[in-house]
């Protein structure tokens, strides 16, 4: 043990600790400053850093070993408060900067260490301090990180003040479309909204830390699972295999009636078989999480292995076995038919292109690793604390596998350092579930990024083959599609994001003659879970590729071709249906003048360039939001003594769901009278929210939107006097009125036709057009992004930051999804960086946002979501803008610069 006397925030402390021990773990787990937060664990993404000697340090790999004696230690609570912010934090908010919050203090930080000896740096000295520096955001796309800083110096040299900053709200007027600062950015900044770790710390003392046993293989027989040495460990409390699991040790995938699987394939503990790297066959609690963690190295499987198939067409080979035996691989299938039979047309036609395309499996990569806890309450009901971001869904998927009554499950969503969509399946909530049952002591389950990256659901690989023919005006007539969909072991939503590529194959074009076929195969490789434009970035690569080649093909300007092919008033979607408005022309008229430019300055770069080739390409954004047919949600409003109080489950990934309901909640409420701060929000705690259904598919703004409207509303309604005044919270009370009021939206759709693809799935759709512009050197073959403009309709801005914020963030991780970002390699993809997480150097700052606002029909207030669109095919135009700048198209995903030089050596044959 060493005793150090260190100066933390100014005061004096004296601390006893390992000499191995992190300082990271002495700041949050010894003096409770959990304002520093960890997420990779291995000084990849600075969100531990803190100041120390002067020095910006990352707490996570700083062993206290090294920490010198008297150690000046800055943290974000000593940088500023929630009654008295520093500069930096008020920057941070202006600007939308903390999404999620998990990397802000880190980043806050580095940005005071930066500023305290340099009060006036550049933007490009900021990214590149930011890089030195190490931090990583996953939300935001950098830019407005950049632009909090250089706010915050402006600040900080007093040429302006927080009174002149601090948007301006209307007096008793709407904050709809406005930069209303979102209600959890104060604790956001702070480090004070307290992550599921945080929280973690808080815990009794007798809470059981759990460790899991898992698969280092990714298929195999189970001969036989040996507990003994483990449960002699020091600290144990108990080892639980599939045996101590009182349900069906199941989790209900939720399968669709025409899906050949039952939906069960996923134990919660595996029982017989081993179906993909990272399974957990066994949970060790003890003490301590060092004492699980040692035990669990104790505990011996015998396993038998069986051939693994790590792709779909891996497993589709016909002397494959079958992964679930009983179920084929090829478990879902669904076609398109529309108009006419495409084979004659395609014969006839004069101008026809075919491809084979490929987008893989992308990673989430939250810079918070999945965590959660679980206990019994006093009622005797099971409550569980996760990320996740389906709560009610999460619930009805493991209660028969956990052994309990649904209504004794109640799952709260922690605050949440980012999911993208890697939330919308349960992780580790049956494992919790089960940890408590078995117990009936409160559990702690944290995984580090290793276990987050290599087993949590990823992007579902689709493998495609495309073939669209024009005639001789240019008009897209025909379009054929062929699509394999890799899901991983598990059927979760697998046939569902199978369906979209019937949706988005296609999406944005007239076209009247389709036929299309598209498979969900079962593998061994990562279980497939929803990700942010979930098989929409799959589909519209495809086809946008096939758009951009037969334009090129006709000798057609890539904007031109699109703009006369877009859908215009009275065209159907690809499911023969309406969409919602037809902004598309309007989008592509808008972004028109940034690409002559684009083609231009690419030129005349090109002109005096040999070894560096520039280029630009353009690409349709489209996501529809709502799950499938008729999707809707829930909410009430009550009113109080103070004001109103609105409750939704609107999960919340960093995405602004506070933001939301606020809004939605005071636009319908001012009516009578309420400002912003009389409203209460209580989100995301089943205890507490109704149904609202998930985070996911960009419906939540649309229908937990509308249902928050409609309960206001109802509220309202209750509250109306005749003479059209309202009653006072008394005069409520006095008439004996109901004071709480419930709303509930369904949207008018019906799910799509697996036999024909055909249906009206999505009440509202999101639209964007963007163009890319990159620079590709020859000799190394790396790609550089240098500019991105992008014109978006997501219907009315409901808040211009969060708005922005999304589409900012979106479209890094489709620079990221177009070059680096993979998870394919079980040995080498198990790091933040490694997985090709785009850090600042990897970012453009000249990143350009327009707006068309077209009001939706049946949007809240007439706002689309905004999530999902900004990612569903900015990877589409940068390919295309490779190809612009070097004649090398690269159809399966990522861009590696090897897949660029031997492009290249193929041309020079
Ligand atoms: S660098 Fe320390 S948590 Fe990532
Ligand atoms: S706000 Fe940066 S990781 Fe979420």
């Amino acid at each position: 043990m060493l005793k150090k006397s260190l100066r933390i925030n100014g005061t004096e402390k004296k601390v006893i600790c390992d000499p191995e021990t992190f300082l990271s773990d002495v700041l949050r787990k010894q003096l409770l400053l959990t304002g520093t937060k960890v997420g990779c664990g291995k000084g990849e993404c600075g969100a531990c850093n803190v100041i120390m000697n002067g020095k910006v340090v990352r707490s996570c790999i700083t062993k206290m070993k090294m920490v010198p004696d008297e150690a000046d230690i800055l943290t974000i609570e000593g940088i500023g408060t929630q009654n008295n912010l520093h500069p930096i934090q008020i920057a941070w908010m202006i600007h939308g900067a903390a999404q999620c919050g998990f990397c802000t203090p880190g980043f806050i930080v580095s940005a005071k260490a930066l500023l305290d000896q340099n009060i006036n740096p550049t933007r490009e000295e900021v990214r590149a301090w930011f890089q030195k520096t190490r931090n990583l955001c996953r939300c935001t796309g950098y830019k407005p990180l950049v632009d909090a800083v250089m706010t915050a110096a402006k600040l900080m040299r007093g040429e302006v003040t927080k009174e002149e900053l601090w948007p301006k709200l209307p007096e008793g007027g709407s904050i709809i479309g406005k930069d209303t600062v979102r209600p959890s950015a104060c604790e956001k900044v702070t480090g004070t909204w307290e992550f599921g770790a945080d929280l973690g710390v808080t815990l009794p003392d007798d809470t059981l830390h759990i460790k899991l046993v898992q698969a280092t293989v990714s298929h195999a027989n189970i001969l036989s699972i040996d507990t003994a040495e483990a449960e002699k460990m020091p600290g144990v409390y108990r080892v639980l295999t599939y045996k101590d699991v009182k349900g069906s040790n199941r989790i209900n995938g939720l399968a669709f009636p025409s899906n050949k699987g039952d939906g069960l394939e996923r134990p919660i503990l595996n029982d017989k078989k081993v179906f993909q790297f990272g399974d957990a066959i066994a949970m060790v609690l003890a003490d301590t999480p060092t004492h699980a963690e040692d035990a669990a190295k104790k505990v011996v499987v015998q396993l038998e292995e069986l051939p693994a198939y790590m792709s779909a067409p891996a497993a589709m080979a016909e002397d494959a076995i079958e992964i679930h035996p009983g179920t084929p691989n090829i478990y879902f299938e669904t076609k398109v038919v529309k108009g006419e039979d495409t084979a004659p047309l395609m014969e006839s036609l004069p101008h026809v292109v075919e491809d084979d395309l490929y987008v893989g499996r992308q990673p989430h990569l939250p810079i918070e690793p999945d965590v959660g806890f679980a206990y019994f309450n006093e009622n005797g009901e099971l409550i569980i604390h996760s990320k996740s971001v389906a709560l009610h869904f999460h619930a009805l998927m493991i209660a028969d596998g956990i052994g309990l009554p649904l209504d004794k499950v109640k799952i709260v969503q922690n605050p949440t350092g980012g999911t993208f969509g890697y939330k919308f399946s349960p992780t580790i909530e049956a494992l919790l579930g089960v940890a408590a049952i078995a117990t009936n002591k409160p559990v702690y389950l944290e995984f580090n990024m290793y276990q987050q990256i290599t087993y949590t659901g990823k992007r579902s690989p689709f493998f495609m083959h495309l073939k669209m023919g024009a005639d001789d005006k240019g008009k897209i007539n025909a379009l054929e599609t062929d699509w394999s969909v890799d899901h991983g072991p598990y059927c979760e939503f697998g046939d569902l994001v199978t369906m979209r590529g019937s949706q988005f194959m296609g999406a944005g074009y007239k076209i009247d003659n389709i036929r299309g076929a598209g498979r969900t195969v079962c593998t061994n490789h990562a279980w497939g879970s929803a990700f942010r434009g979930y098989g929409s970035p799959q589909s519209l690569f495809a086809s946008e590729q096939m758009v951009d080649e037969l334009a090129i093909k006709m000798g057609i300007d890539p904007l031109d071709f699109r703009y006369n092919n877009v859908l215009r008033e009275g065209d159907v979607t690809p499911n023969g249906c309406k969409p919602d408005v037809y902004a598309l022309p309007g989008l592509l008229d808008m972004v028109r003048p940034c690409w002559t430019k684009a083609k231009e300055t690419a030129k005349q770069k090109n002109q005096n360039s040999t070894d560096k080739k520039y280029g630009c390409g353009i690409s349709l954004l489209i996501y529809g939001c709502g799950l499938d047919g008729a999707d809707s949600s829930e909410a009430w409003a009550e009113i109080t003594k103070d004001g109103v109080t609105v409750a939704n489950s609107w999960e919340d990934h960093g995405q602004g769901a506070d933001m939301g309901t606020l809004v939605m909640a005071h636009e319908t409420l001012r009516k009578a009278g309420y400002k912003p701060e009389d409203i209460k929000l209580i989100l995301n705690d089943m205890n507490y929210t109704p149904n609202s259904g998930p985070a996911g598919g960009s419906r939540s703004n649309v229908l937990t939107g509308n249902a928050t409207r409609v309960a206001c509303e109802n509220l309202l309604e209750g509250m109306r006097k005749e003479d059209g005044t309202y009653r006072t919270f008394d005069e409520m009370v006095a008439e004996n009125k109901p004071l709480r009021y419930d709303g509930k939206w369904t949207a008018p759709c019906t799910a799509c036709d697996v036999e024909t693809g055909q249906g009206n799935p999505f009440p509202v759709y999101m639209y964007g057009v963007l163009v890319a512009e990159v620079e590709v050197d020859l000799t190394t073959g790396k790609t550089h992004v240098d500019k991105l403009t992008i014109a978006s309709d997501v219907g009315t801005i409901i808040n211009k930051l969060v708005v922005d914020g999304q589409i900012l963030g979106g479209l890094v991780q489709g620079i990221g999804l177009a070059l680096y970002e993979d998870f394919e390699d079980l040995q080498k993809h198990t790091t933040l960086i490694k997985c090709g997480i785009p850090q600042i150097k990897d970012v453009t700052d000249d990143i350009t946002l327009l707006y068309q606002e077209t009001p939706r029909p049946l949007g809240p207030y007439g706002a689309a979501g905004a999530g999902e669109m900004p990612l569903s095919a900015p990877h589409s135009a940068i390919i295309s803008a490779i190809y612009d700048a070097c004649g090398v198209r690269i159809t399966h995903l990522p861009a590696y610069p090897e897949k660029v030089l031997a492009g290249l050596k193929n041309l020079n044959k």
